[in-house]
Order: C-alpha cells, then structure tokens, then sequence
C-alpha cells in the first residue's frame, strides 16, 4: 500500500506529531508514505516527498508541519480536481490522510463521495471549533501560549496601574478566549458567542478599581461581536473558503474601556504567536494517538472516516457527519469563567 499525506489550512503545534504517528503505523505493517507539500496545492501540483519512518522520528517535537501548508481550494478552478484524481493515480496511491480543519476535511469529504477517492481525515486546529471531536491539537498548545503571555501582560499592566485587552485567535469560536481567560483569572472575557456588553465589562472594571484593584485583565476573541459594529476584520481581503480576516476588536474595545472608564489602556494582539513553537505534551499525545487511528482505518480500508477524540477514546465518524457545522464554545464553560466576572 502506498499512502499520501497533507497538511491544509493555517498551521498548528502537534501536526507532526500526526504525521510521524501514520507513517510508523504504516511502515509497521510494511506499507509505504509520501507526503503532498503546500496542502491540496501538492496534491494538484503533483509536488510531494517520501516519508520515511526512520526520518520523521524526531519530528514530534517540531511546530508547524514540515509538510508546508496553504489554503488552496481545489474546488476553487474546474480542472484542479481532475489534476489532483489524476496525481493520485499517477503516483500510485491507495490512500490520502488528509490533515486540516474544516475547510481541507471539507474536500476531503467531496473528494471521497464525488470521486471515490480513499480518504481518512484527521481533525486539527488551533480554535477548537470542529464538531464530532472533544479537542482538537494545538488548541492546548495555543491556550499555553497565550496564559503565559497574560501572566508576562499583568505584572506591567500591574506596574502602570493599566488594563490591558488582548487579543486572541479562535475565528467565530471562543474556546481559545474563554480557556485563557479562566487561566488566567482574566477580570472580563469577550467571545463571539456571547455579544459584547461593554457597560458590564466597564462597570466590572470601575468596581475593581474602586476596591483596590489597581489593574485589569480583558481578553477578547477575535470573532466578538460588538451589538452596533458587529464582526472586526483586518481588510476585505477573502480566502479560497471564503473567509474574512478577523482582527482589530482588541484596539475598539480598548478604546472603549478609555473611553468610558478614564483607565490608561493598552493592547496587544498576541496573533500567529498563538500557533507557533513547539506543541504541549497533551498535543504530542493527541496527535499521536489521532494518526495511529488514522493509519489503522487506512489499513483496514475504512474511507471517507474522520478520527475524533471522544472522551479518553479515539473513534470515528463519517466525514459527512464531521464536517460542515461549527462548533462554537460550549457555554458552561463560559457560565463558570462568568463566576469570576460578578463585580468585585
Ligand atoms: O483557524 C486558525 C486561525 O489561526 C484562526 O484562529 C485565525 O483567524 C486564522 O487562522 C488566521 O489565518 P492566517 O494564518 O491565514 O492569517
């Protein structure tokens, strides 16, 4: 059997971990890997690499994928798919294990119910926000990151008697904003899910203030909603999928707690740090542990299968049923960050 893997979408720590996990599963039972570089666009290129056991061993400790990524939608032009069906013959291949988020599981699953090709997918994110899974990797990686860069904010936020908004990643998702925000006892979290009331959050504050506390934490996500603006985007430009770029609420909602509450404010937009460097031990695991059962359902000839983490087990479910439906954060979490948001 000879296999082909990629990475699509924007990168995330624990992608290797993924890809080492199918390639020794495979050369276990003496099958044999080649990896597309650039994501989909490999794959309509015909641009790939042999992936050996031996050589990807160490690569569980690396971010980013030594695959390359992009963004490229082979549905975007006609012909793309033909070249990609067409490479897939070319090269030989029995299967594609297709790594990526929503939008790369998403051609994954036309790919496999349009033109039969032999797909497995493996779920992967920093946002957290992909139905049938419990996490997704790099989701820990990223709320590492950004606890450790608020712990760093408060001492000067401290200093300077300021508050400091940042900014978090997540899309329309605020898994990432309300996970760093009960780590790090943030005084106000702002999520997509939730529109913005910016008199609470301002009142929180004051009250704070007014008690003796004489700085303060905000995160927002990204994707929040103010009720008059609605979402904040860096520029029009849209991807192959059809996405905005999000960013920039962190300097309205600054300049609204300025505003409003006369407290010195500050932001920082923490942005692609949140996917950078090394993965967390949980990423290693889960990425691991999610390519075994990837390589296992190639072996055993289960197509068109997404694996998933399902409690402490890893499972699968139909690509059909994976894909196509955001999952967006699951609001208990939020009513228990929201324990800490009364006043003082
Ligand atoms: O989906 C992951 C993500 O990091 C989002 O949180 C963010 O909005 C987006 O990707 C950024 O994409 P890019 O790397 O293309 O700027």
């Amino acid at each position: 059997m000879k296999a082909a893997i990629l990475t699509g979408g924007g990168d995330c720590p624990g992608l290797n971990a993924v890809i080492r996990a199918v390639v020794r599963t495979l050369h276990n039972s003496g099958h044999e890997c080649i990896g597309f570089l650039e994501g989909w666009r490999g794959a309509i290129q015909g641009n790939s690499i042999p992936l050996k056991a031996q050589e990807t061993d160490e690569i569980i400790a690396r971010g980013g994928t030594i695959l390359g990524s992009s963004r490229t939608n082979p549905y975007k032009k006609e012909e793309y798919v033909g070249q990609l069906v067409e490479n897939f013959h070319k090269l030989g291949l029995n299967a594609l294990v297709a790594i990526g988020g929503d939008d790369t599981l998403g051609v994954a699953k036309r790919l496999y119910e349009e033109q039969n090709l032999p797909v497995v997918g493996v779920p992967k994110t920093i946002d957290n926000d992909l139905s049938c899974t419990d996490f997704t990797f790099g989701f820990d990686t990223s709320i590492n990151i950004v606890m450790e860069a608020v712990d760093r904010l408060r001492t000067t936020a401290e200093s300077h008697r300021r508050v400091m908004v940042i900014e978090t990643m997540g899309r329309h998702a605020g898994w990432i904003a309300c996970f760093a925000g009960i780590a790090t006892a943030s005084d106000f979290t702002l999520i997509p899910e939730i529109e913005v009331d910016v008199d609470k959050m301002c009142e929180v504050l004051k009250q704070r203030r007014a008690a003796g506390k004489t700085y303060g934490m905000i995160i927002v996500s990204e994707g929040a909603k103010l009720p008059a603006e609605g979402l904040v985007t860096k520029d029009a430009e849209i991807d192959e999928f059809g996405h905005v770029k999000l960013g920039g609420i962190g300097d309205t909602i600054a300049d609204l707690i300025e505003t409003r509450t006369g407290i010195e404010t500050r932001v920082v937009t923490l942005g692609h740090l949140q996917r950078g460097g090394p993965p967390s031990a949980y990423d290693r695991v889960l990425g691991t542990r999610l390519g075994i059962h990837a390589a296992r359902l190639v072996l055993a000839r289960q197509f068109g299968q997404m694996v998933a983490l399902r409690g402490l087990k890893i499972v699968s479910f139909p690509l059909s049923e994976a894909v196509g439906t955001l999952r967006t954060l699951d609001l208990d979490f939020m009513h228990e960050a929201e324990e800490f948001y009364k006043n003082v």
